[in-house]
This record gives C-alpha cells, sequence and structure tokens, in this order.
C-alpha cells in the first residue's frame, strides 16, 4: 500500500510526508518544486514533477503500485488567485483532473484532499459546520470547492473514496527546519515586522468581535499532519469518504495573536491599528466535532506552540 504525496517537499506536505513515514507508510512525494524544498524530506523518496504531466503520473502509480493519493500540490495565495485566475484554475483545477485520469487508469481508489475554509468564503456563523453554504469569495477558494465537486462525481461515477480536508489558519512547525518559508499570512508578517524594527499591521478595529479584530482558527500544522495520517488510514481500513473541518475549534483575534507573539520572541509587539482589508471575514471558526467522531482526530497544539515553533523556524531561516 503506497501512498502519494503531491506537494510533498512544501510546507504542509512535508509534514505530512514525514508524519506517515513516522507511522510506517510507505510513502513517495511528488513536487514540482516551484516553492518546495527537497531538504524538507531527507531521505523520503522525491519525485520531481507536476501534478499536470499525466506520462509521469501514470508512470509512477504504476512502477509505485500506488494505491492512495494526499493531494496538496496547489497555488494558495488568495490575492495572487485574483489577479491570476487562469493560472490557479491550470494548476488547481487541472492538476487534479489531470491527477484523477491516472488515479482512474491506474486503479488508485483512495484519495485525501487539500481543501480550506476558503470554501466557505464569510460564513455569518458562529462555528463553521461541514454544511455550512460555500460562497468562496477567490478564485483560490473557487478551486478548491470544484475540486471538491470533481472529487464528489468521481465517489459516485467510479467509486473513488475520498476525504476532503479543509484548513483552517495553518501556522506553525514540527521542527524549525519545516517551518513556512512564505510571508504572506498574519504570524510571519509579523515577524517580519517585528525584525525589521517596524510595528505589525492590525487591518481592522471596528469588526463585530470582542476585542474588534478578525477572529480566526489557527491550527498547528503537526495537527493538520496527523489529520491526513488518521484520513489515510481510514481509507486503507476501508472507510468512506467524508469531508472535514481540521481546526481547534477555538477563535483567536488578531490583537490575540500579536500579543502572543509579543510574549514568545520578547519583542516590543504594540501594534499600528489600520482600516480593514477588503474581503476579509469578522469570524471564521471551525467546528470539529464531525472529525472528531469520524476520524478521533484532535487538535492537541495550541496558540502559543503554533507561535513557539514558527519563531524558532523563522530565527533559523533569518539568522
Ligand atoms: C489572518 C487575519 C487579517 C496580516 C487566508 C486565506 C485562507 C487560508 C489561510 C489557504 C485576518 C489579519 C493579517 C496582517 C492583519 N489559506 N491580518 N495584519 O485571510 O484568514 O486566510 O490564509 O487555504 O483561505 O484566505 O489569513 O493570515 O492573511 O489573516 O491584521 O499583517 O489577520 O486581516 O483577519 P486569512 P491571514
Amino acid at each position: 500500500m503506497t501512498w502519494l504525496v503531491t506537494g510533498g517537499a512544501g510546507y504542509i506536505g512535508a509534514h505530512v510526508v514525514r508524519a506517515m513515514l513516522q507511522s510506517g507508510q510507505d510513502v513517495v512525494a511528488l513536487d514540482d518544486l516551484s516553492t518546495g524544498d527537497p531538504a524538507r524530506i531527507p531521505g523520503a523518496e522525491l519525485v520531481e514533477g507536476t501534478v499536470l504531466d499525466r506520462a509521469l503520473l501514470d508512470r509512477v502509480v504504476k512502477e509505485r503500485a500506488v494505491t492512495g493519493v494526499v493531494h496538496i500540490a496547489a497555488k494558495k495565495q488568495v490575492a495572487e488567485s485574483v489577479a491570476e485566475p487562469l493560472h490557479y484554475y491550470r494548476e488547481n483545477v487541472d492538476g487534479l483532473l489531470t491527477l484523477l485520469e491516472a488515479c482512474r487508469a491506474g486503479g488508485v481508489d483512495r484519495f485525501v484532499f487539500s481543501s480550506s475554509a476558503a470554501t466557505y468564503g464569510m460564513p455569518d456563523v458562529d462555528l463553521v459546520t461541514e454544511e455550512t453554504p460555500k460562497e468562496p469569495m477567490s478564485p483560490y477558494g473557487e478551486t478548491k470547492l470544484v475540486g471538491e465537486w470533481l472529487l464528489n462525481a468521481c465517489a459516485a461515477a467510479h467509486g473513488l473514496r475520498v476525504m476532503s480536508m479543509r484548513y483552517f489558519n495553518v501556522a506553525g512547525a514540527a521542527t524549525p527546519e519545516l517551518g513556512d518559508p512564505g510571508i504572506f499570512n498574519l504570524v510571519p508578517l509579523v515577524f517580519q515586522a517585528l525584525t525589521a524594527g517596524r510595528r505589525p499591521t492590525v487591518f481592522g478595529t471596528d469588526y463585530p468581535t470582542p476585542d474588534g479584530t478578525c477572529v480566526r482558527d489557527y491550527v498547528h500544522v503537526a495537527d493538520i499532519a496527523e489529520a491526513h495520517l488518521a484520513a489515510a488510514r481510514a481509507l486503507d481500513d476501508g472507510a468512506d469518504g467524508a469531508t472535514y473541518n481540521i481546526g481547534r475549534g477555538a477563535g483567536s483575534s488578531v490583537l490575540e495573536v500579536i500579543d502572543v507573539i509579543g510574549q514568545v520572541t520578547g519583542l516590543d509587539a504594540t501594534p499600528e491599528l489600520v482600516d480593514r482589508r477588503p474581503g476579509d471575514p469578522a469570524r471564521v471558526v471551525a467546528a470539529v466535532d464531525k472529525i472528531r467522531v469520524g476520524l478521533g482526530f484532535e487538535a492537541r497544539y495550541d496558540l502559543t506552540a503554533m507561535v513557539e515553533s514558527a519563531w524558532a523556524g523563522w530565527q533559523l531561516r533569518h539568522p
């Protein structure tokens, strides 16, 4: 039973590869190395290539007798997707389509899909359940929702068993080397500001939340990896597919996150308060009952653990 992990040399993918190898799974990683780095997964088998390369996928599936796929390779920057929708649909939707054709041809019947809370858009609920309406606000979120639809259609038509995993706000690192090299999300942006001697920016303080700043469900990337492992194991044990939120079920405001970053780094994290950033929902927090019941998964790490581990990774990359 071999699992193919696409995007396996990326920030999240490398955590998944590592967790699967540690649990004794036979794993092959595929990565086009556009943002991935082979150094993240020493000792793992890595095929350099893209999910748009059907011939390569056919070869890997056949030669490595792949029985399941964890599909993480994707473009994931919301703003870039607004500017470059064709690129995002090509990479994320065409890539998935090509991969699914190879799965069908090669008899792969297990699939774990990296989806996103971006599929929900601006949810107007306290806790976002898997049934909350999906109204993505960006081409990025659209490609993830289209991906889920495509997978559900393949499940119905071809018996593919699919676990779609909707990540909330991923942060942290299992080890410093595995830290997120991208500086696009709140935690690394605050690190960048603080280490440059600037004040971190808070986008909007007039949201209908307890302190007026946006609330998100931050979840440790090591927990994300454990959830994928649980999904893959369930499929290997014969489970049907399902769609799950992966979060902690707890919200943190922007000010709370910046406060924790100040405590962890020992730096003065007094923020600069500016206007809202367009398109930001006030509150996005996962309901996590479904994944607890369905996969026995519960997040283990809190916000402090995420910030501490992310900070160790930042310091390693910015000595
Ligand atoms: C978090 C909060 C900002 C930077 C995005 C995608 C989502 C998912 C995760 C992939 C927001 C505020 C940020 C700053 C701030 N990606 N902020 N100052 O927007 O919740 O989610 O990444 O699946 O789909 O939309 O994450 O980290 O950008 O922002 O005040 O310098 O921090 O306004 O409220 P977001 P984020």
